[in-house]
C-alpha cells in the first residue's frame, strides 16, 4: 500500500471538500490459478496486493453527493433519491452501483463526498473495479454505521457490478480484495465462500506480472456469454453449477452441445481440478508441478475457453522459451491485461529485458512489468 497515494488523496479531499476524511485502502488482486471457475461455484487461488484504490470519504451537509476520480480528473454529482446507471464503461457506475445496492437492501446512507485515486492500471486484470467497489461499500458502512459484515459487503460490490456495470462477475475479485492476508494467497471455495490461506514464500521462486497494456473491446459481452454457456450446460447436466460435474458427466451430453461449448465446460472442470491440485503442489513444495499446472491453465484459457489474445499468448510463449520461468498464464477475465509468471529468483531482470524487447518488436508497443507484494484486504488507514 503506497503511503504517498494515501497522503495525496487526503490532501485532495481536504482541498476539495474542506473536511477531515475517513481514509480507506482497498487492494487489487492477483490470481495464481483457478480462472473463470468462480461463477461456476469452483475454486480460485487469489491474493490481495499492495496496489489498489485509496479513497477518502466523509458525510456531507449538501443536497447532493459528490464523487471525484483523481486518475480521470473527473467529478460527478448525484442525488440519492434518483440513482440510475451512468454511461456504459464509466467509473461512475462502480460508485453509483454500490449505493444503489445498499438502498436495495434498505440500508440508509446520507449524502457524502468521496475522492479516490488508484495505482492499478485499468484493464490490467488486477481488479481495480473490485477495489473501488469495496472501498465505497466499506467507507459507507463505517460512516453510516450500516452494520454490514465483510461478506455482505462483497456481495453488494458484486451486485453493483452485475446491475450497474453490466458484468456478471463471480466473487473472486471482491473476496480477495476484502479478505486478503499479508504474504498469503487464499484458496477460496466460491460455493461456501470459505478460504484457506497459504503462506507464499517459495524457496527459489517469485511471482512477476507482465501487463500487455491492451484491453480488447467486447471483453464484457464475451465474459457474460461464457457465464451463460456454463450455466446452460449445468442445467443440461441437472447440476447446480459446473463445479458439480465430472468429465464423464460431460460426455453424456456431448452431442447436445456445440463443440465450442463442450470445450468451454471441459476447461472449467479441468481448471477447477487444477486449482485444487495447485494447492496440493504448494503443500508438497512441488514448484515444478505448480508451474506445469499454471502453463496448462493458460493453454486451456487460450485454446478451450478462448479468452486469451495474441499479446497474452506471446508473453506466455516467451516464458516457455525461458527455462527459468516455471509457469506462466494470463490472469483475470482475459482479452488483455497481465500474465502472471512463476520465475526463479534472480532472473526477473533478465526476463524483463528479454520480454520487453521482443514484445516491442512484435507489437510495436511496450509491456510493463510489476513485482507485487501480497497484502491485507480492504481497511481503514487513518
Ligand atoms: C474477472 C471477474 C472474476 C473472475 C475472473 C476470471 O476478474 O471479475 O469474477 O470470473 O474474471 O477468473
Amino acid at each position: 500500500m503506497s503511503a504517498t497515494l494515501i497522503s495525496d488523496i487526503k490532501t485532495t479531499f481536504k482541498d476539495k471538500f474542506n473536511a477531515e476524511p475517513l481514509l480507506i485502502f482497498s487492494p487489487g488482486r492477483i490470481n495464481i490459478i483457478g480462472e473463470h471457475t468462480d461463477y461456476n461455484d469452483g475454486f480460485v487461488f487469489p491474493a490481495a496486493i499492495d496496489k489498489g484504490i485509496a479513497a477518502a470519504i466523509q458525510k456531507s451537509d449538501n443536497a447532493v453527493c459528490v464523487a471525484h476520480a483523481v486518475n480521470m480528473d473527473e467529478t460527478i454529482e448525484f442525488s440519492l433519491d434518483a440513482l440510475k446507471p451512468s454511461k456504459e464503461g464509466s467509473w461512475e457506475n462502480y460508485v453509483l452501483g454500490v449505493v444503489a445496492e445498499l438502498q436495495n437492501r434498505n440500508k440508509t446512507v446520507g449524502n457524502f463526498n468521496i475522492a479516490f485515486v488508484g495505482d492499478i492500471p485499468s484493464g490490467a486484470g488486477m481488479s481495480s473495479s473490485a477495489a473501488l467497489e469495496n472501498s465505497v461499500v466499506y467507507g459507507l458502512n463505517e460512516l453510516f454505521d450500516l452494520g454490514l459484515t465483510k461478506e455482505e459487503m462483497i456481495f453488494i460490490s458484486q451486485k453493483a457490478e452485475h446491475n450497474y456495470v453490466g458484468v456478471n462477475c463471480g466473487i473472486m475479485d471482491q473476496y480477495a480484495s476484502m479478505f486478503g492476508i499479508e504474504d498469503h494467497a487464499l484458496l477460496l471455495d466460491c460455493r461456501s465462500i470459505e478460504a484457506k490461506p497459504y503462506k507464499i514464500d517459495f524457496e527459489n521462486h517469485e511471482l512477476m506480472l507482465i501487463n500487455t497494456n491492451v484491453k480488447h473491446s467486447l471483453s464484457d459481452s464475451a465474459y457474460n456469454d461464457r457465464r451463460s454457456a456454463c450455466e446452460n450446460i449445468s442445467s443440461l447436466l441437472n447440476v447446480k453449477a459446473l463445479r458439480d460435474a465430472t468429465k464423464a458427466d460431460l460426455e453424456t451430453i456431448k452431442d447436445q452441445v456445440s463443440p465450442e461449448n463442450y470445450q468451454k465446460a471441459l476447461y472449467v472442470i479441468e481448471e477447477n481440478e487444477r486449482a485444487e491440485n495447485a494447492s496440493k503442489a504448494m503443500e508438497a513444495g512441488d514448484i515444478n508441478l505448480l508451474g506445469e499446472l499454471i502453463y496448462s491453465s493458460h493453454n486451456g484459457l487460450s485454446k478451450q475457453y478462448k479468452v486469451s489474445c495474441e499479446e497474452l499468448d506471446f508473453l506466455v510463449d516467451q516464458a516457455k522459451e525461458s527455462n527459468y520461468v516455471t509457469g506462466a498464464r494470463m490472469m483475470g477475465g482475459g482479452f488483455g491485461g497481465c500474465t502472471i509468471n512463476l520465475i526463479e529468483k534472480g532472473k526477473a531482470a533478465a526476463f524483463e529485458t528479454k520480454v520487453s524487447k521482443a514484445y516491442k518488436e512484435k507489437f510495436n508497443k511496450d509491456c510493463s512489468v510489476y513485482s507485487v507484494k501480497l497484502s491485507d484486504g480492504t481497511k481503514v488507514v487513518n
